[in-house]
């Protein structure tokens, strides 16, 4: 074969293997049902939270006029327990037809015209975890089609019910059936959990060609040891997952819990930081019809999306682990800013931590700090001691913007004249913060 024609086959060939549906570029954004609303089927008497159309009507109605919309919340994804027992006549899964009366399509569309997506859940196996039916292998097409057909944005496809050698089959084949319809679905696959999340069971190169996002280890519950077990596999974690990560292929730690039961403010204000840190997907699973003021400014804050959802998607890493309790993660973001966050494990008081940017790792210059949470900034040279206070399960949140240029008249003028050359600098805000 002719050499050009040859590196055209095998670009085609790479191509129906490489999940190239452009989308979900930084992390995916929304509202997911499970860990709030779990298998709620009961619409007789618990109309208001069981898994119905209206609960999913509801949160787009909270996601379109709350604000949420334009911080970029916009996926609302039906999870496990939306279907009927029974296929169609075609072979076809369709939804249980007294809780979604108008049906999927309907229900797509109405997210559409509100400039909201739609995702939608199915099962790698004879059955859903919660017992409905699966997607075996031979239904695999017919399932990535018929949701092509609903208009739906996302799927999530679980892995109960199937062994190891099925899975290897089934999550490579659903992708290029769901490539094959033509429409973009965003692909999240939970095929790492079910394999214990490491090498050499799970193939994260593989992944990243197959898969938009993928679930790397157990349900997230809505308490704080829950989300701390999470934290410390991921962060254990970090030299194989970190390369994993990149635009259109994300880790996934699971939900946001907050605004749910479970956390304190401050533990609330670390997960939405650490999810920031690690570039996961931030999918909310809370009542967004009754959300208190205090969980709704966390996860409407800014900075923390805008670190979360920077462009050059690299997924951050834990830099300090202190006797102490306190522990440092950085994460690197376009433009030369970073984001740090200094987490407390210690249950005692709000811990004084005393530290420099050169000893974490930060080169000489003079940083400007913009504090998450509490919007305060500042100005901080590599060698300057600060001491940052965090509360028990809590962090403290930074956004450090690249070094000023150096002035060369800082080489030249006195020391008492070093400090205002570099202020007098004007650093580069990004400007979601102004
Ligand atoms: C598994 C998944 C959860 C959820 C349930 C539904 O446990 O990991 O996220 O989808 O199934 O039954």
């Amino acid at each position: 074969m002719h050499l050009a024609a040859l590196l055209f086959a095998s670009a085609l060939s790479v191509g129906t293997l490489a999940l190239d549906n452009g989308v979900m570029r930084t992390p995916p954004m929304g509202w997911l049902a499970w860990e709030r609303f779990r298998c709620d089927i009961n619409c007789e008497n618990d109309p208001k939270n069981c898994i119905s159309e209206n609960l999913f009507i509801d949160m787009a109605d909270r996601l379109a006029e709350d604000g949420w919309r334009e911080l970029g919340y916009v996926y609302v994804n039906i999870d496990d327990c939306w279907s009927s027992m029974e296929r169609d006549a075609k072979g076809r899964l369709q939804a249980d037809p007294k809780r979604f009366p108008g049906g999927i399509h309907k229900l797509a569309r109405y997210m559409h015209d509100r400039g909201l997506k739609l995702g939608i859940y199915g099962d790698m196996g004879t059955h859903t975890c919660g017992g409905y039916p699966g997607t075996t292998l031979d239904k695999i097409q017919i399932d990535a089609q018929t949701f092509a057909d609903w208009e739906v944005d996302m799927f999530k496809f679980d892995g109960c019910y199937s062994n190891a050698t099925e899975q290897e089959k089934g999550y490579p084949l659903m992708s290029k059936a769901l490539n094959a319809t033509g429409r973009p679905i965003g692909y999240s696959c939970s095929w790492p959990a079910y394999q214990g999340g490491l090498p050499p069971k799970v193939n994260y190169t593989l992944l990243g060609q197959i898969c938009n996002l993928w679930r790397n280890y157990g349900d997230i519950q809505d308490s704080w040891d829950s989300v701390l077990n999470i934290v410390d596999w991921f962060f254990e974690n970090q030299d194989v997952l970190i390369p994993a990560a990149g635009p259109g292929r994300w880790n996934d730690p699971d939900m946001l819990v907050v605004g749910d039961f479970g956390l304190s403010m401050d533990q609330s204000r670390s997960q939405m930081a650490l999810w920031a840190i690690m570039a996961a997907p931030l999918f909310m699973s809370n009542d967004l019809r009754t959300i208190s003021s205090g969980a709704r400014t966390i996860l409407q804050n800014k900075m923390a999306i805008s670190i979360n959802q920077d462009p050059m998607g690299i997924q951050g890493r834990r830099i300090v682990k202190e006797k102490t309790g306190i522990e440092v993660f950085w994460r690197p973001l376009l433009k030369n800013a970073s984001a740090l966050v200094f987490f407390s494990r210690r249950n005692d008081m709000p811990y004084r931590y005393q530290t420099n940017l050169g000893k974490l790792n930060y080169t000489f210059g003079s940083y400007k700090i913009f504090d998450v949470f509490t919007d305060k900034t500042m100005t901080l040279k590599d060698t300057t001691d600060f001491v940052v206070s965090v509360n028990p399960t809590g962090v403290v949140m930074w956004y450090v913007s690249a070094p000023a240029k150096r002035n060369l008249r800082q080489f030249y003028r006195g020391s008492e004249f070093q400090q205002s050359a570099y202020e007098d600098q004007e650093n580069a805000i990004p400007r979601v913060f102004l």
